[in-house]
């Protein structure tokens, strides 16, 4: 089965976030099961190096009133579409967030659904609001490519005015409530909902939570409505890329039998965030800066974090604020607090392979990777109780530690109290070496693999045909 999966990101390529780790993976995921997938990215400049010479396979004298190539490459040995459109995507700036960006994912929508179509694609995936207008350009084709629409976080809409409807070369019939209108104005994820043959999102506990209005941001009402086409398949690591046991960013690499060995990672991360060496516990932080991630709430409970006996290595970019917020409080820390504002891909793998716990108190978390390298590299995840975090980590509770499974620390959402609580406990738990080490092995030994859920990806594509 040869299945096309659209969207803005993939590693290693071109990456802001989990999004791409994720579709970046599926292809090798997908492979055993019969599933042959190929990738289809925008030729933004940083992809566009690594395509020099490329074959071009296809031409659009006008996709979105602009010409348009399609070059044809590989990613880690998969087949690779980059959709080569100068005017929309060789820009400076971010991947997202331009004026325009309607008219640049719609032509991504629109080039994906005429190559599905006339390359005899089973399945057309589309990933997130910027793929997500594919679906419904094959819905009112008529098309027989089935699709599926994936949301990997509903907070990122796609959402613009109802001007721009015209010129996106959909029928009047699919200006209704059904088709992409959204709130009087257009929506692409909303359209990708509607017009998919199955939905699905990143974790069965967001699944669910999205059917509620303190989670569904507007969307509650399709996906309640769609509920029994959508479906929750939590996501991967990819182990070729996140193992303890082969990282090359690692300058001590280590089994979960020889987890002493990490110790060589901390001293390195002591070094790089001007912290004073020790054996306490570290915890890190690796994230986008923002409300989802609960980083405000975080960033006031950093004195207490300290004054339990804590460190904190912490390596993200976002929200000015809540930068400078946590810069002040490395200044008020010195030795105890270090802060790296920025996007470092190696310095994400030290921080995993030599803390002690990695902090994650999401506001809400589709599935959340940060905790699954954390359970995969010994550095024990403390996470809300929340999404894809809910479904992954077993909080160490006295059943759980009873029972030999606790893999880390859940807390309910994240007030004060409930975050500060959990770093307590964590840092309690730190102090009987027998238990954080069953804790640590317990998660070295889950299965955050992809085999379940890419099987469950392929069984979802065949029953499309049932
Ligand atoms: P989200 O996609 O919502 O940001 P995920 O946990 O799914 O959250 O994925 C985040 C990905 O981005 C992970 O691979 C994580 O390691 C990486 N990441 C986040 N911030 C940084 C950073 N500042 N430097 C390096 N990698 C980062
Ligand atoms: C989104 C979500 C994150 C998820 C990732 C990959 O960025 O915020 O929770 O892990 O997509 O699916």
């Amino acid at each position: 089965m040869r299945v096309l999966s659209v969207a803005a990101e993939a590693f290693p390529l071109v990456k802001t976030g989990g999004l791409a780790d994720v579709v970046g993976a599926l292809p090798a995921a997908l492979a055993p099961h019969g599933v042959e997938t190929t990738t289809m990215i925008p030729g933004y400049p940083v992809v566009g190096a690594s395509m020099k010479g490329a074959k071009v396979v296809r031409r659009w004298a006008g996709l979105m009133d602009t010409p348009a190539r399609l070059l044809s490459g590989t990613i880690e040995g998969h087949p690779l579409l980059v959709l080569d459109a100068p005017a929309l995507f060789n820009r400076k700036g971010g991947l997202y967030g331009q004026a325009d960006d309607w008219r640049r994912f719609a032509a991504l929508a629109r080039a994906a659904a005429d190559v599905a179509i006339d390359d005899g694609y089973a399945v057309l995936h589309a990933h997130d609001w910027q793929a997500a207008l594919a679906p419904a350009y094959l819905r009112y084709d008529g098309a027989s490519v089935r699709s599926v629409t994936t949301v990997h976080n509903i907070a990122f809409q796609g959402q613009f005015g109802a001007d721009v409807f015209p010129a996106l070369g959909l029928p009047d019939t699919a200006w209704r409530i059904d088709g992409v209108e959204y709130y009087g104005g257009v929506g692409f994820l909303k359209a990708g909902l509607a017009a998919a043959d199955a939905i699905t999102t990143v974790s069965p506990t967001y699944a669910a939570e999205i059917r509620e209005n303190r989670f569904g941001m507007g969307l509650e009402g399709l996906i309640a409505a769609r509920h029994a086409r959508v479906h929750g398949i939590v996501n991967g690591i990819d182990p070729a890329v996140w193992n303890p046991e082969t990282d090359a960013a690692l300058p001590q690499r280590y089994t979960a039998r020889a987890l002493g060995r990490r110790r060589v990672n901390k001293r390195a991360i002591e070094r790089t965030f001007g912290l004073e060496a020790g054996d306490g516990p570290l915890f890190t932080v690796i994230s986008r800066l923002t409300w989802q991630k609960g980083m405000d709430v975080l960033a006031q409970r950093l004195d207490d974090l300290v004054a339990q006996g804590g460190r904190l290595a912490l390596l993200g970019s976002g929200d000015a604020p809540l930068e400078s917020a946590f810069l002040a409080a490395a200044a008020r820390h010195p030795g105890r607090i270090g802060v790296r504002i920025g996007y470092d891909e190696p310095l994400s793998h030290l921080l995993q392979g030599g803390a002690d716990a990695i902090l994650i108190p999401s506001r809400f978390e589709p599935c959340g990777l940060t905790q699954l390298y954390g359970l995969a590299y010994g550095c024990v995840p403390v996470v809300a109780r929340t999404g894809g975090l809910a479904d992954t980590v077993i909080d160490a509770n006295e059943a759980a530690i009873a029972a030999g499974v606790a893999t880390g620390f859940q807390h309910g959402e994240v007030s004060d109290n409930s975050l500060a609580h959990a770093i307590s406990r964590t840092i309690r738990a730190y102090s009987r070496p027998d238990l954080w080490c069953t804790i640590q092995r317990n998660g070295m030994r889950a299965d955050f693999s992809w085999t379940e859920s890419g099987r469950r990806y392929a069984d979802l594509y065949k029953s499309l045909f049932a």
